[in-house]
């Protein structure tokens, strides 16, 4: 009875990151776009690729299932990537907007980490071995381009945006 319901909601939030994944794909142009730095440009494209991976490798999850591919909605993503979207309008033009920028991927990916990590745990205890190996491979991605934000913020974007407000 136990393992029937974490199988459920395995589904559930696998349904749920697919959802958020899709959205976060149409998200990164716009924010790479947004950007006047070319090396946060240059991380926003690269994420845009890998995101595209890690869309088949849902996909992939799915079928190991024997389920179909199928998004569901999740209200923190929206809510994440709509502010996100308000920073770009709000800072639009402003040398604060990289730092900005920044911050929202950031959101997007601890979203993301904390997603991944519980459903590798959670197809650990059931015993899926190939969508564990997926999920970590998606996890991976998604600590590198936290740790990568994090550099970029630290070495030159907070300066900058420091720097021309005083
Ligand atoms: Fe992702
Ligand atoms: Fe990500």
């Amino acid at each position: 009875m136990k393992s029937v319901s974490l199988d459920q909601m395995f589904h559930d939030q696998l349904r749920d990151v697919y959802y958020a994944e899709r959205k976060i794909l149409r998200a990164l142009p716009k924010m790479a776009r947004a950007t006047q730095s070319p090396e946060l440009k240059a991380a926003f494209e690269k994420h845009r690729t890998e995101t595209e991976g890690q869309v088949e490798r849902l996909q992939q999850v799915f079928e190991l299932m024997g389920k179909r591919a199928q998004g569901k909605t999740c209200p923190a993503i929206d809510g994440i990537i709509e502010e996100g979207e308000e920073v770009m309008e709000t800072y639009k033009g402003s040398p604060a907007l990289d730092a900005g920028l920044i911050a929202s991927a950031q959101a997007v990916e601890h979203y993301e980490i904390a997603r991944y990590g519980t459903l590798r745990s959670w197809a650990g205890v059931l015993g899926m071995t190939e969508a564990v190996e997926l999920l970590q491979a998606t996890l991976a991605e998604e600590t590198a381009t936290d740790e990568a934000l994090t550099s970029l913020a630290e070495s030159s974007v907070n300066e900058e945006a420091a720097r021309s407000a005083a």
